[in-house]
């Protein structure tokens, strides 16, 4: 008997872990529409899309999807480190702490490089990293992460003797010389510090500072992809006022569970000027619709804090969903939004993020502007550069100096010029 329940336990568990890598089995679906019909007229005009449709799009995610995120802090930082010359010359570093409230933690530490002969203000990418910011260069003077770290190398007894080891350890995925090279400023900063990505129940990280909505929390409250998100704004908020920096070009980047958050950072903030999203899949950019890798279901169980608690009512029901990935993107209209996919990671469903990117067009086209043109997708290395951009990159789930030169060309075309 107990050998029985064994084997149907085994045969359930290998059910619920298979995930649909084939194309001829995607269901059929219908995407909803991003401007329907009301009343015998469609959605004209610019003005339409963002004072009703938009608003509405974006209290459906909130509610269904991300949460509702509380209002910002009042901005409260302490200059870590003057800008000091580094790369070599090439660049200024300089490091920031920014305060999420009156107390001193949780605070997010920015690590800034700007390139140092380039004329203030500089346009600049800033992303979150996985790392610790002393991951992203192999520069003994990056302040060593002080927060939760999701490495498990980290996880050694003596933390800090760990920490110095992993210096420049994500050095690959920010190749910030080439970024400078090109003309733009890097800022980054740990998502650790904003909140630590594991299941506790929302009780660490900023969802701390806010006692009353924890103790109401429901349904709609935010979820840690919300909050990564609103360490972005936080961080905009410093990044606006300061003199070197352009806070009108501005492009926000991520990658995979961080491409994600960046496309919900764009939505909740038009200051960002340009999104760029990669590989960030189910939840990000890939329909979820298509049912192709990562599921909804998959994503409510392995990570229960990511999404608010409505999320949860599609899981193995993608078809209930009234919206998919491209509400989100539509979100970033009509600002530059580049889509970036790899050709191994059929876990976040490159076709799906791509046929997610080209369901947008109508909402750029609402704003006259030209949209994602190619009707199939583009060939690994060959960057799609329509205002809706899209890349695809041979290779696996990462982010390489490649997927660089594809930001910094999408920024050179699309990024406001100074006036
Ligand atoms: C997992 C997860 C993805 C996520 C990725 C990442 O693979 O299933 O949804 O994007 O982690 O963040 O690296």
């Amino acid at each position: 008997m107990k050998i029985l329940f064994l084997l149907v336990g085994m045969l359930v568990a290998t059910a619920a872990e298979e995930f649909n890598y084939d194309e001829a089995k995607v269901p059929p679906y219908e995407l909803p529409s991003l401007l329907p019909t009301r009343a015998g007229s469609t959605l004209v005009s610019p003005d339409q899309w963002q004072t009703q449709r938009r608003a509405e799009i974006f209290s459906l995610l909130e509610k269904e999807m991300f949460g509702k995120s509380p209002p910002r802090p009042a901005l409260r930082f302490r200059i870590m480190e003057a800008a000091a010359p580094a790369l070599g010359g090439a660049a200024l570093r300089q490091q920031v702490r920014v305060y999420f409230s009156a107390q001193e933690e949780p605070a997010l530490d920015l690590l800034i490089y700007r390139p140092a002969l380039t004329k203030n203000p500089v346009p600049l990418i800033f992303g979150l990293n996985f790392k610790g910011n002393q991951s992203v260069q192999p520069d003994p003077a990056i302040l060593l992460c002080r927060s939760w770290v999701n490495n498990k190398d980290l996880k050694k007894p003596d933390v800090h003797h760990a920490l110095e080891e992993s210096r420049g350890i994500d050095a690959g995925k920010w190749p910030v010389e080439s970024a400078i090279e090109r003309g733009y400023a890097v800022v980054t900063g740990y998502y650790g510090d904003i909140d630590p990505d594991y299941d506790d129940s929302w009780k660490n990280g900023v969802h701390a500072l806010f006692p009353d909505i924890e103790k109401q929390r429901n349904k709609e409250t935010w979820g840690s992809l919300a909050a990564w998100a609103w360490g972005m704004s936080v961080a905009m908020d410093w990044i606006v006022q300061e003199p070197t920096l352009d806070g009108k070009r501005v492009a926000i980047q991520g990658f995979s569970r961080l491409g994600k958050a960046t496309l919900w950072a764009a939505a909740c903030d038009e200051r960002f000027a340009a999104v760029i999203s990669q590989n960030s899949g189910a939840g990000g950019a890939a329909l979820n619709k298509r049912i192709f890798g990562e599921t909804v279901g998959r994503l409510n169980s392995s990570f229960p804090h990511w999404f608010c608690g409505n999320f949860r009512q599609y899981s193995q029901n993608e078809a209930a969903m009234p919206f998919d990935a491209h509400f989100l993107l539509a979100l970033a209209a009509p600002r530059p939004l580049l889509i970036t996919s790899a050709t191994e990671d059929r876990w976040a469903d490159p076709q799906g993020e791509f046929l997610a990117a080209r369901a947008t067009n109508p909402v750029y086209q609402l704003f006259g502007h030209p949209v994602l043109q190619a009707t199939t997708q583009p060939p690994p290395g060959k960057l799609a550069n329509d205002r809706i951009g899209y890349f695809l990159r041979q290779g696996p789930h990462s982010v390489t100096r490649e997927d660089w030169q594809a930001y910094c060309d999408f920024c050179d075309q699309h990024l406001p010029k100074r006036p």
